[in-house]
């Protein structure tokens, strides 16, 4: 078998956490060694909720920053800007014609926008859609996504093969991957962590403002004497993200034997994600340096997904009878 196509998409709508990291970076940046790996800044799909041009630009370049020095290797793997294709768009739109209403009146994005009381956006309805068309338009064969995003892989599976039914052959069908330990990363609140909840440890922050959060992680009120369960703990839950294998096993049987604070356990936590992510501080302040590696990645990797999506439509629109 041919190397898998893998591709994944983040949307610039604000900095990193530790969600997005393990969830879905540091999983995509695995699989850059195992096969062709595309990779792009989800600027079309940011539009839904970032309407400021400077706004939208700087977050696009920030987000390949982000990706670059959480080990993203441009020559192993293409990182692109989803809009230096707009033939995705297009694409977006064929698809759409085959959606029926109700798969997309299903979607999760949607439902909860309906659920808070908000008037959802034609463009967040059809998200799902566009997302489909991003995956197919690259013969992606795996999706590295965390599990919230599983539905609408889901959706882009329905879609390739209902058009493979009427128009022949034309869309190669996508999995999902999702690490399981990764699968739902928790926040600050024990709730999953998420930029619309607010409860998110981003992965570089300032070492106080990082201190001051994870200082601030919510817990039950046993007193330090008492003996406490790890499995329930955010604290224990995210440092076995970041902490060896020794070290969470002496955290969680401290915590069933009693005699350490909450506070302690807290400090160890912030040690252990300062430390982590220390090198790609480091190296990201290096690109930030010199804007122009950023872009003349971006610039090249535009090229290389441009190859593949021209390809793709020319067969596309031959199929359904276009042109
Ligand atoms: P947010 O919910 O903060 O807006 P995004 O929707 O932009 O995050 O998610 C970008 C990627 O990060 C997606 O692949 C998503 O599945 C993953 N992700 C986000 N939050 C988490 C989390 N708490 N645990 C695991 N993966 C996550
Ligand atoms: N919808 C994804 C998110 O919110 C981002 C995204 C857009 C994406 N297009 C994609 C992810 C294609 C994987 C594949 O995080």
């Amino acid at each position: 078998m041919n190397a898998p196509r893998i591709l994944s998409g983040i949307k610039p709508t604000g900095r990193p956490h530790l969600g997005n990291y393990f969830g879905m970076m540091q999983p995509a940046i695995a699989w850059q060694d195992r096969g062709q790996a595309f990779y792009f800044i989800a600027d079309y799909h940011a539009l839904t909720t970032v309407q400021d041009a400077a706004a939208l630009r700087q977050h696009t370049r920030d987000a390949a920053l982000d990706f670059l020095a959480c080990g993203l290797d441009p020559s192993k793997a293409v990182l692109f800007r989803q809009s230096d294709v707009p033939e995705v768009t297009e694409l977006a739109w064929l698809l759409t014609c085959l959606t029926p209403m109700p798969m997309l009146e299903n979607c999760h994005a949607y439902k909860d926008h309906l659920a808070r009381g908000k008037v959802p956006s034609h463009g967040l309805f059809a998200y799902p859609v566009l997302m489909a068309a991003d995956i197919l338009l690259y013969d992606s064969n795996v999706v590295p996504v965390g599990k919230d995003q599983k539905q609408h892989v889901e959706v882009t599976r329905d879609l390739a093969e209902k058009a493979n039914r009427i128009f022949g052959p034309i869309f190669t069908v996508p999995q999902p991957s999702i690490v399981p330990e990764m699968a739902t990363v928790i926040g600050l609140d024990g709730q999953k962590m998420s930029k619309s909840y607010g409860n998110t440890i981003g992965l570089f922050e300032e070492e106080k403002a990082l201190k001051k959060k994870v200082m601030g992680i919510v817990t039950d009120s046993a007193p330090v004497e008492a003996p406490k369960n790890p499995e329930v703990s955010s604290i224990v839950a995210l440092y076995r993200l970041v902490a060896g294998e020794a070290d969470v096993g002496v955290m969680e049987s401290e915590f069933r034997a009693g005699g350490v604070g909450y506070g302690e356990f807290k400090k160890r936590l912030f040690g252990a994600i300062w430390e982590t992510f220390a090198p790609f501080r480091s190296t990201r302040a290096e690109l930030a340096a010199d804007p122009s590696t950023v872009e003349a990645v971006l610039a090249d990797g535009a090229g290389r997904a441009r190859a593949v999506a021209d390809q793709t439509m020319a067969r596309v629109r031959q199929a359904m009878g276009l042109r």
